[in-house]
């Protein structure tokens, strides 16, 4: 190993916990919505072992110390993940206060982070959208872990695709709301002729994500996109296809793709394409007040903290890297008060359905992915969905 990395090998450790005790006094800044999730701090009622109450305080700190440790000698209150094992769809007591009143259907503030908080103790409330100047750096390096470290060019980059973006939000309208629904939709066959199209554009955010097209399907999709979440491979390749008015939030999972970026942005010719792993578009119909970065903190919490995907050293790959779709629901945990979910999830005793909603391949055509671990990623969202945490519009997770 030469001299210099096996500096980085020691420093890389030492920064991420660098970052994970600087993220515990700063992450807390506000970019979408100026309305600050109230600070909840459920009681977790575990009744197994004698009345324990375990208070979440908002430290990166486990919480789980003291009392809790008699639970277990008769057996641990939470999974792995640190979620909660005994889960069910009740509201805690302090919740049932807070929203009781609330007439049916109402949205109720702050509900997707609260609920979160009381099945899983180590909830962290962050609610930055997208990087911004201040806080790039440290997002980008949480993104690609180590790999960062020798790419310090990317941060470059990333200064020159802001200082030409500017936004960091939603716009007024959507961040001024004061309880704000969002649905993300999937890209699976289970959306086709459900007829969810109003259902879906009743919701205040609709998150699309990929080349997911809406024309021609409008009846089960919807008509309306708030936000679309591409990673440069996933994004519409014909200019014409791109709807009117949605936001593009950029999501990087490597460093090449900010490269990408950056051409789409400043609409130069694109170059440099070794790399991805399949054809790219060349452009992107989009004004660079239109484009977001996504904070990368969404993809390393899905994978590491929600999923439980293994670390590899700091490298993305080899089964460790979150889909688009949890990526986004992570996201929204964080940014919406009420989260629900359409067109998730595969059902492999259906071989001849379609995969997708807006494409003729069949379900069959899956294959074990090594990017991804399905199966693990499933019993993350089956928790969500369990708790009434998130809602599924199409029953597929
Ligand atoms: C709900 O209504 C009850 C009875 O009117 C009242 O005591 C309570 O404070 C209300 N809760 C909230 C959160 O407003
Ligand atoms: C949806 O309906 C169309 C027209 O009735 C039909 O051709 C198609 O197979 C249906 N798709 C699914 C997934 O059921
Ligand atoms: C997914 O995770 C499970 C459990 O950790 C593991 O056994 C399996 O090999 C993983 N699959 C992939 C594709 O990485």
């Amino acid at each position: 190993m030469k001299p210099a990395h096996k500096l980085l090998f020691v420093l890389c450790p030492m920064l991420v916990l660098g970052f994970i005790y600087y993220s515990s006094g700063k992450l807390h800044l506000h970019v979408w919505g100026q309305k600050p999730h109230k600070d909840v701090e459920p009681t977790v009622k575990v009744s197994k072992v004698t009345s324990v109450s375990v208070k979440t305080t908002k430290t990166k700190e486990p919480v789980v110390e003291g009392p809790v440790s008699v639970g277990r000698i008769v057996g641990s209150v939470f999974d792995n993940q640190g979620f909660l094992l005994n889960l069910d769809t009740r509201l805690p007591p302090e919740l049932v206060y807070k929203y009781g009143n609330l007439s049916e259907g109402a949205c109720k503030p702050g509900y997707a982070a609260a609920k979160m908080s009381a099945i899983y103790p180590k909830y962290e409330q962050i609610s930055l959208l997208t990087v911004n100047t201040n806080f790039k750096l440290l997002r980008v390096f949480v993104s690609s872990l180590c790999s960062f470290l020798l790419s310090l060019s990317t941060e470059r980059i990333i200064d020159v695709i802001l200082s030409a973006t500017k936004n960091y939000g939603l716009g007024p309208d959507l961040d001024s709301l004061s309880c704000k629904r969002c649905i993300i939709v999937g890209n699976g066959g289970i959306l086709s002729n459900k007829s969810l199209g109003s259902r879906i554009d009743d919701y205040d955010v609709v998150i699309r994500l990929n080349e997911a097209p809406v024309s021609g399907y409008t009846r089960d999709v919807g008509t309306k996109t708030t936000l679309r979440i591409t990673y440069p491979e996933g994004a519409i390749q014909k200019t014409e296809s791109y709807e009117k008015d949605s936001l593009f939030v950029f999501s990087a999972f490597k460093p090449l793709d900010f490269k990408w970026l950056r051409q789409m942005v400043f609409k130069e010719k694109l170059q440099g394409t070794e790399g991805f792993w399949k054809s790219v578009a060349h452009s992107v119909p989009r004004q660079p007040s239109e484009i977001r970065i996504l904070n990368p903190y969404f993809i390393q919490e899905a994978a590491f903290q929600f999923i439980g995907l293994p670390q590899n050293n700091g490298l993305m790959g080899k089964g460790n890297i979150p889909t688009l779709g949890t990526v986004a629901i992570t996201m929204a945990l964080h940014n919406c008060d009420e989260v629900a979910v359409a067109g998730f999830g595969y059902d492999m005793n259906t071989p001849h359905a379609p995969l997708h909603y807006y494409e003729t391949v069949k379900m069959s055509a899956i294959k074990e992915s090594w990017t991804h671990n399905i199966s693990k990623e499933k019993e993350f969202l089956r928790k969500l969905v369990k708790t009434n945490i998130i809602t599924d519009l199409t029953n597929g997770i």
